[in-house]
């Protein structure tokens, strides 16, 4: 039965591969052959023909691709959108089919240059005709999505296009009758497998294998219950039988050389429109400015990267380079996404990178009032280490307490409106939170080339090292500690009990002793068994000069504690003359503030160990108020508590034999984070003695 649908095609008379715009296309220059391609071209034809009608458009010379009229446009009713392609290769082949179209009675869309589009290969209409599911990542640009629901009246759902070889979205996505989807999840991000899944219900989708996909299954065209593609697995033809369809299958291994097959080959134009149903866009985009060493700080092509990757897209509108290597960049960067949710977690991480509103576009934050205390509204912004600004009442406030891990709050003051960076925990009934991602913006200092270098500590920029360049490490951190020391700053060390077990409980005790130390984070165990190995010369039962286990000493952790428990405190015991050496006996005789965070493993614990965490964590935060520098000794469990609420600008070094947890610590975007693979006894022992280079007369080299 022949029904009124109508498909357009082009005959293959000029078809061959002549260049490569597409994966499927590499290698395969000059090889399809012309008999075999007009044969394989004529069946599909005949097969579409005895069930639809087909209207042809002429074939033109040096437009080798023209046979795939799925790219002429996208038709709607009366209405074309006319594509713009992507390649030059193919743009030759728009005014052929704009005049096919307009010679047919059809209202021409064009877009607007530089926009690509490439019309039914990209753009496929659900056949219930509910609404148009739009693909882009390759061919086309997520912003020809808002005109083809404006120009076409209906919503648009875009769909994000990861695998090369599936550039177009009809090579792995097939809207069936009756609602059913054929399609491949592995060309889509995740995102857009989710969206997919929201609309279509999973007893209506039928998901295939690569091995299908790469035969173009998806690629087929759709008569009622026929389906008509190259090939399909036997698994497949009776999934699809089940739900009542028959496939059938119609060689065209000549146009995959191409890239194409059955459905590429042909354009539907009777595509009926649903009255009642209207447009709707959910792609969104913003323009935001970036200003700073754009280039060589490589910053701008990590917002670029970034805006990919999570799935928008972009334009960059200007860019005015800096030509004086002092001088910064400024670029304009229009950015879109396929719906507001992808875009606020564009926004937030570009923002991270300080990216801000054109003036014009600057607007107030939004807030939203905290309900329930202790619980942020749903959308709330998530605080980052940097600097933040937030916009209310067309002032600019900076964040106070910045840390990351927290929501924005607002309050009013006596001193005015005030912004600060607040735990989840904190928030108070009253309260305003910052939500969405309008008017925040982070400060970042755009250090010149020049300013980076001299910042010695820059050297290894959030790099891991070992060997050799430990000792570079060394260097670097005594310099520091010593400038630091000098200008009566504040380092903290944060430490696990590796510390003693590998014998670096004296150098640490040096450390605090000299004054390079004003403050000490770490659990109950540091403490136990830098105690332990000062009464009883053991650390976890094994004694530290002779490296062997001593018999019995499997308790000794268990007596120091119950000792310490006695006198009631860590300073009572050392005032009592129970601990006469060691890392907390420094701390304590030099009034050192330390605060000894609690787990669930802890024995005893000591009296110290405060077990409540939401104390210990305010113990931790009000210890590294101010900091300059935070060295973290193999803990990675307080290491990582400390960098939660440590600011950006704060100089972290993190020592660990483990390069998993070196990489986890140091990598935080910032250039003051050093990471050292090594074992940190060695470091400790290194790290004092180039302390005593430093602190030596100095004895010129005459060579
Ligand atoms: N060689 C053509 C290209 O890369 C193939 C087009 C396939 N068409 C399609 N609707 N998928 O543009």
């Amino acid at each position: 039965m022949v029904s009124q649908i109508r498909f357009l095609m082009c005959a293959p008379d000029h078809y061959d591969v002549d260049y490569v715009i597409n994966p499927w296309m590499e290698g395969n220059i000059h090889k399809s052959s012309r008999d075999r391609a007009v044969e394989q071209w004529n069946k599909l034809y005949n097969v579409i023909k005895d069930h639809a009608i087909v209207d042809l458009v002429a074939p033109e010379k040096g437009w080798p691709d023209m046979v795939f009229s799925a790219n002429a446009g996208l038709v709607l009713g009366e209405n074309v959108v006319l594509s713009r392609f992507l390649h030059k290769e193919r743009q030759g082949e728009e005014p052929y089919f704009q005049q096919w179209f307009a010679e047919n009675g059809f209202n021409v869309y064009t877009l607007p240059k530089d926009l690509p589009f490439e019309g039914a290969g990209d753009a496929l209409l659900d056949r219930e005709g509910r609404w148009l599911w739009a693909g882009y990542g390759f061919r086309s640009e997520l912003d020809s999505h808002p005109f083809l629901a404006k120009w076409l009246d209906i919503e648009v759902i875009s769909l994000r296009l990861m695998d090369e070889r599936f550039y177009h979205l009809d090579t792995c996505f097939c809207p069936l009758a009756n609602g059913y989807l054929l399609y491949y999840p592995g060309a889509f991000d995740s995102y857009s497998n989710r969206v997919i899944e929201m609309r279509v219900a999973p007893e209506k989708r039928i998901a295939i294998m690569e091995a299908d996909a790469v035969n173009f299954a998806c690629n087929a065209v759709n008569v009622d219950s026929i389906v008509i593609m190259n090939k399909a697995s036997d698994g497949l033809k009776s999934r699809l039988a089940e739900v009542g369809f028959q496939v059938i299958e119609t060689p065209l291994t000549e146009f995959l050389k191409a890239g194409g097959a059955a459905k590429c080959l042909t354009l539907r134009v009777t595509e009926p429109v649903r009255e009642e149903l209207h447009a709707n866009v959910s792609v969104e985009s913003r323009v935001v400015r970036m200003e700073g060493h754009l280039l060589d700080a490589g910053l701008i092509n990590r917002a670029l990267d970034l805006i990919v990757e999570m799935g928008g897209s972009f334009q960059v509108l200007k860019f005015n380079l800096g030509e004086q290597r002092q001088s910064t960049s400024a670029a304009e960067v229009r950015v879109s996404a396929p719906s507001h949710d992808v875009m606020e977690e564009i926004i937030s991480q570009l923002i991270d990178l300080g990216a801000v509103d054109l003036p014009q576009d600057e607007r107030d934050s939004k807030l939203e009032p905290v309900l329930q205390a202790g619980v942020a509204p749903d959308d709330f912004y998530v605080s980052t280490i940097y600097p933040t600004e937030v916009r209310v009442n067309g002032q600019w406030l900076k964040v106070e307490n910045q840390r990351m891990d927290g929501a924005i709050a607002i309050s009013q003051t006596s001193n005015g409106i005030v912004a600060k960076c607040k735990l989840l925990r904190d928030l108070e009934i009253g309260e305003q939170v910052v939500v969405d991602v309008l008017g925040i913006r982070t400060i970042r200092k755009a250090e010149s080339r020049e300013q980076r270098n001299a910042q010695e500590f820059s050297f290894m920029s959030s790099g891991v090292s070992s060997e050799r360049r430990v000792e570079l490490v060394v260097e670097q951190v005594a310099w520091e500690l010593r400038k630091i020391k000098d200008s009566g700053g504040k380092v903290v060390v944060t430490a696990g009990p590796v510390v003693i077990h590998t014998g670096g409980g004296e150098h640490l005790s040096r450390l605090i002793r000299e004054g390079y130390v004003q403050g000490l984070l770490g659990g109950n165990a540091i403490a136990v068994h830098d105690m332990e190995q000062n009464i009883l010369g053991t650390s976890l039962g094994v004694d530290m000069k002779r490296g062997v286990a001593v018999r019995g000493g499997h308790r000794h952790h268990l007596k120091v504690i119950n000792t310490v428990r006695r006198f009631g405190s860590i300073s009572k015991a050392v005032e009592a003359g129970a601990v006469r050496g060691g890392v907390m006996y420094e701390c304590v005789k030099n009034n050192i503030p330390f605060s000894l965070a609690g787990s669930i493993r802890d024995d005893g614990p000591l009296p110290d160990t405060q077990m409540n965490l939401i104390l210990a964590q305010q113990e931790y935060s009000q210890i590294i108020q101010g900091a300059d520098m935070i060295l973290m000794l193999s803990s990675m469990l307080h290491s990582i508590g400390v960098g939660n609420m440590t600011p950006a600008g704060v100089k972290m070094v993190c020592v660990d034999i483990n390069p998993a947890v070196v990489t986890k610590l140091s990598d935080r975007g910032s250039i003051e984070s050093v990471g050292v693979v090594t074992d940190v006894g060695l470091f400790l022992s290194l790290l004092l003695q180039q302390l005593d280079k430093l602190t030596s007369p100095y004895v010129a080299n005459v060579g």
